[in-house]
């Protein structure tokens, strides 16, 4: 049955013009990085609630103690794995033209995509809090939590955390990449956070075949995607690229 997809998938790809994709957490997890839902989900350890704006500002040590700090330690060690390295490949080859990622992680971008719209921003940078001085997070010292910047404010990371907005210009530009693509892959994402899973019906709705890798299955499958291909991300992008090399 995968074997069918992959061959499908590929001839899909073939023959587009113009392929976005939309990735999640499950993208990442074969470079190290955990997902936050399903099996070995961050959610399942900790309770979401360390990812609401509203928290952080109650008591930001906290926050940094019980979850930026392990994100920290993870990202920095973190490296795009096939499933980007795959994504890059189709770009190169002059397919994929954006990437609306929901992760963090900058793994696209080191990957060599060179269109990312980062919908829940970026884990790379800290902003005060005080004097909006930015740092990157590499170069962030945790001898202090929160670590603070030379002013003394507490730096956070420029991510979006729940119950802050989508940084408008991502939102606008993701919603003219879903209505123009003629596919829209989507890779390791639960569709479950919106407005980023609305993403992939804005597509349909603009006549884009939807195409979802991913474990499992999600709330699009049956309902939105076209077909979803089983697997690990990394695996499958390697199988579909393969399949295109032997279609040229
Ligand atoms: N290959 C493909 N898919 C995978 C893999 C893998 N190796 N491992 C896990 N998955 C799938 C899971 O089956 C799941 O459907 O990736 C998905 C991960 O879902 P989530 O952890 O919910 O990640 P995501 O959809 O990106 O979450 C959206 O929620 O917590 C917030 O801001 C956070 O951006 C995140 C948002």
């Amino acid at each position: 049955m995968t074997d069918d997809l992959i061959r499908k998938a590929a001839k899909d790809l073939a023959a587009a013009k113009s392929v976005a994709a939309l990735t999640g957490a499950g993208i990442s997890v074969e470079s190290g990085i955990p997902p936050f839902r399903g099996r070995g989900g961050i959610w399942e350890k900790i309770d979401p609630s360390y990812a609401d704006i509203d928290r952080f500002m109650r008591n930001p040590a906290d926050v940094w103690n019980v979850l930026i700090k392990e994100m920290k330690e993870i990202i920095d060690k973190a490296k795009p794995n096939d499933g980007h390295k795959g994504l890059a490949k189709l770009e190169e080859l002059g397919k994929l033209n954006t990437i609306i990622t929901q992760n963090v992680d900058g793994l696209h971008q080191m990957a060599g995509n060179t269109d990312v719209i980062e919908f829940h921003g970026t884990f790379a940078w800290q902003r005060c809090l005080d004097c909006d001085e930015r740092c990157e997070t590499s170069k962030v010292e945790l001898t202090e939590i929160p670590p603070r910047c030379k002013c003394g404010g507490i730096y956070r990371p420029e991510v979006i955390f729940f119950g802050e907005m989508i940084p408008y210009k991502a939102l606008l530009r993701s919603k003219e990449i879903a209505s123009s693509c003629d596919i829209m892959l989507v890779i390791g994402t639960s569709a479950t956070v919106h407005p980023a899973a609305m993403m992939p019906g804005v597509a349909k709705e603009n006549g884009a075949k939807i195409i979802e890798i991913n474990l499992d299955e999600t709330p699009l499958t049956g309902h939105i995607s076209d077909y979803l291909v089983k697997g690990k991300a990394g695996q499958v992008m390697n199988a579909i690229l393969a399949e295109m090399e032997s279609l040229a």
